[in-house]
């Protein structure tokens, strides 16, 4: 049976940068940057996202469009090893851990969307206000709980359709209207008093803070580089499984990477400057850092009663093109793998993510750990593991994927993309994981370093063995 394609030519292209650009350029961006001192994560993370983010993406889409399959089958089928099919197993889990704070994160969003358009109604949107004490209200428990699972269902309803319908004709619409409302109110924002303030903690790029901080920034900004480009949890290797030959994987990779970085910046240059005008500490408002400071926005702007639905509107959509993608990745393995219609692996994935979701909501805690440090490490160690997989298993196979329907100019690259790839980003995601156990603390700078080249040493020698017995 031939496999499912993209229905048109840019296709892929449109879905993988409605998986790339949601609630990571949005929201958690402005939440990690603010939470890591502004504008020293900001540059660490670009540097990421530049360095490992796009070869990573890269990695993945010769994974996916090579096999033809889910993360699962992919690795098994490429190596012919019950043991890489359980790496690619991780996927589904982290799939099913994404969703259960983003869809609690999207019902948020939906409940913003809804009061917005209640406000003509209501007498202005209700969380106008007071925004903080609003979010403090509604962010976690029953209503939070019930707009989780509203979210959610939205979520299962599309990817039901399967993979084509309704996703990439939305997201032709979404990707302007995004970039256009960003653009708009950052033009807006910069005339308020007391933006300066937000531009300099936010693009200062002082060099002492950067050096001091180095080492507790590289986590969460390798976590967040690789979040924000859905990479590390096999999205982008279920994406392009459905892509034909004419494609060229490194033009279609920077696209998405340029785009998704632009919102992200955009969102950080309305976010930031609208805290500082409002004389909030940017600091303080851990997962809510874009509702305070975007919700107080609305009443002050002409015309924020429109825009605020407009806002809360092209965000949602944002939200959901990014959430079906972590629903399709575990989708795809029991469909594939395990043979259930799509029906039922739909049906049971949302009875799961109901009641983990459900958890997330009630647990602010939870949600802490989950949508942070777990999403840093499932990530970051999924992508390592990619990424050997692309550099010592694929090998010279991985760069004939990489040329296939590739330019000259991308096609010279392929070799030093190898590289990388198998050996660079692998120490640096080790040696960015031994920071995050705190290692560095105990060891030192240069002693960690030393363990991560043995630790990716350690493994390549264990597949070398593999391959020849
Ligand atoms: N990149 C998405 C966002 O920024 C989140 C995502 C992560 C989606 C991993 C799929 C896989 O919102």
């Amino acid at each position: 049976m031939a496999r499912e394609t993209w229905a048109t030519r840019t296709g892929f292209i449109l879905a993988a940068a409605g998986s790339a650009v949601g609630l990571g350029n949005i929201w958690r961006f402005p939440w990690m940057t603010a939470e890591n001192g502004g504008s020293a994560f900001l540059l660490v993370y670009l540097v990421i996202v530049l360095g490992v983010g796009v070869p990573g993406l890269l990695g993945e889409f010769v994974i996916g469009r090579r096999a033809r399959r889910n993360p699962v089958g992919a690795l098994r089928d490429l190596s012919g090893s019950q043991v890489w099919a359980a790496v690619g197993g991780i996927s589904a889990i982290t799939g099913v851990a994404l969703l259960s704070f983003y869809s609690v994160v999207g019902g948020w969003i939906l409940r913003y969307l809804l009061v917005s358009l209640a406000g003509p109604v209501t007498g202005g949107a209700a969380y106008l206000a007071d925004p903080g004490a609003y979010f403090e209200g509604i962010s976690f428990g029953v209503g939070a709980a019930g707009y989780h699972l509203l979210f959610l269902a939205l979520t299962g309803l599309i990817v039901l359709g399967g993979v084509r319908r309704g996703i990439e004709l939305g997201t032709k619409v979404m990707m302007p209207a995004v970039l256009a409302l960003l653009v708009g109110m950052a033009v807006w924002v910069s005339t308020r008093s007391g933006a300066g303030a937000g531009y300099d903690f936010f693009l200062a790029f002082d060099l002492g803070t950067i050096r001091t901080n180095f080492f507790s920034i590289l986590g969460p900004a390798a976590g967040q580089a690789l979040f924000t480009l859905s990479v590390g949890a096999g999205t982008m290797i279920t994406y392009a499984s459905y892509i034909g030959e004419d494609r060229s994987l490194p033009f279609d990779g920077s696209v998405i990477a340029l785009l998704n970085t632009g919102v992200g910046v955009l969102a950080g240059l309305v976010i930031f400057p609208l805290l500082f005008s409002q004389g909030i500490d940017p600091g303080s408002g851990g997962p809510g850092t874009l509702f305070v400071g975007i919700a107080g926005a609305f009443g002050a702007l002409p015309g924020g009663e429109a825009l605020s639905i407009l806002f809360f509107g092209v965000v949602a959509f944002a939200a959901l093109s990014s959430s079906i993608s972590m629903l399709e990745i575990p989708v795809a393995v029991l469909v594939d793998e395990v043979g259930w219609s799509r029906r039922r692996a739909v049906g049971t994935l949302l009875a799961l993510v109901a009641t983990t979701g459900t958890i997330t909501a009630f647990q602010p805690g939870l949600f802490d750990f989950v949508s942070g440090t777990l999403v840093d490490l499932l990530l970051t160690g999924g992508l390592l593991a990619f990424l050997i997989f692309t550099g010592w298993v694929l090998g010279r196979d991985a760069v004939a994927e990489y040329v296939t329907g590739a330019g000259s100019v991308a096609s010279r690259l392929a070799t030093p993309w190898l590289f990388t790839v198998g050996v660079v980003i692998p120490v640096f995601l080790t040696f960015t994981l031994l920071t995050t156990a705190g290692v560095d603390a105990r060891l030192g700078f240069w002693p960690t370093v030393v363990a991560a080249v043995v630790a990716v040493a350690v493994v390549l020698a264990g597949l070398r063995r593999q391959a020849t017995v």
